[in-house]
């Protein structure tokens, strides 16, 4: 590196698993136990600028307006090491990050995070890495990031090292026509984060069942999204969500992310499902309802949604694009 700073400002959209991730075989390089697929969700976004100083004595992170000394400056700090040791670079970073989720909606941004950070930090740093490499770096930081590098609909193969657990692209954003629409029953905070819960999933005896299922759900998934399938794929997506939440529920501690409101909402989806609509449900490691449905349902799913009792709020995503570097300076 020469002695110069230099600067870059990337834009990366949070995914959405249809094929779940739930624990890993390494837990420092986050390889998981199985393969998954998503989309990502055009409208919500991060946006993270690193600019990479000589003068700089450590790092430091201003996330959502807030200057960060704890848990999260650690953690931004530790991938910052790691993409140092892959660029050679030795040069502290001052971070700016914001999300423009609606405040309280509980929709995590760790994928979107890291995945801009990942992005911008080795534009800025002057590293030409190519997409996929992006995708494992990415993963670091927080494995669902590695597939909010690429575009669209992403399958992330789980590999069985740092260079093979990558994603990639299946399908652009415009290939099927459906939309997210997220049922918010709480803005708080998840009790137990994914990284924990990762490490606990092996506890459950119903995990080993999860896993050996796994390459057969995300070949029904996969074929069925690039078929524009929606009966397979709703029955697909619903089972591995179930599954998934069957080993948080009986792992040691158990999980529970599920309120009432989020139980009567996948009950509903089923009934609008059987009633003709093209809806299904699935849960991440919280107690919002994600509803993907065919575009031309999506109204009545959301003002169907919006009338039932414990929701807040409803958020509409239609696929997104990948992460992006929207600004690069070299001074
Ligand atoms: O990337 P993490 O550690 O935040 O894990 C994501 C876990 C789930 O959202 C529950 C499932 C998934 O595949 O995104």
């Amino acid at each position: 590196m020469t002695n110069k700073q230099n600067r870059a400002t990337a834009i990366s959209h949070p995914n959405l698993a249809f094929i779940k991730y739930w624990g890993n075989q390494d837990d420092r390089l986050r390889l998981p136990v199985n393969s998954s697929v998503s989309m990502n969700l055009h409208g919500l976004q991060t946006q993270t600028t690193v600019e990479w100083g000589e003068n700089l004595e450590g790092d430091t992170l201003i996330l959502n307006g807030n200057y960060e000394t704890g848990r999260a400056l650690e953690r931004v700090s530790a991938h910052l090491d790691v993409i140092r040791e892959r660029l050679n670079l030795t040069m502290r970073a001052s971070v700016l990050s914001a999300n423009n989720f609606p405040m309280g909606t509980g929709i995590a941004s760790s994928a979107s995070s890291f995945a801009a950070l990942t992005v911008a930090a080795v534009a800025a740093g002057g590293g030409n890495l190519t997409e996929r490499e992006l995708t494992t770096l990415a993963r670091r930081g927080s494995g669902s990031a590695s597939r909010s590098v690429p575009s669209g609909f992403v399958r992330w193969y789980k590999g069985d090292s740092h260079e093979t657990s990558y994603a990639e692209s299946i399908a652009a954003p415009d290939y099927w026509d459906v939309v997210d629409v997220i049922a918010v029953v709480s803005g708080q905070h998840k009790a137990v984060g994914s990284t924990e819960g990762h490490q606990s999933a092996n506890t459950s005896d119903l995990q080993a069942a999860r896993v050996a299922g796994a390459d057969e759900r995300l070949r029904v998934c996969c074929d069925a999204i690039l078929a524009r399938d929606f009966a397979s794929f709703a029955e697909v997506v619903e089972m591995d969500s179930n599954l998934m939440h069957a080993v948080m529920m009986t792992s040691r501690p158990p999980l529970f992310y599920w309120l009432p409101a989020t139980l009567a909402i996948m009950e509903q989806v089923r009934r609008w499902r059987a009633d003709g609509l093209q809806v299904c449900y699935t849960l991440d490691a919280g107690p919002n309802v994600h509803c993907i449905c065919i575009r031309k349902d999506a109204e009545q799913v959301k003002s169907g949604l919006k009338v039932l009792s414990g929701v807040l709020n409803v958020l509409t995503a239609p696929p997104g694009g990948p992460a992006n570097i929207i600004e690069h300076a070299t001074e």
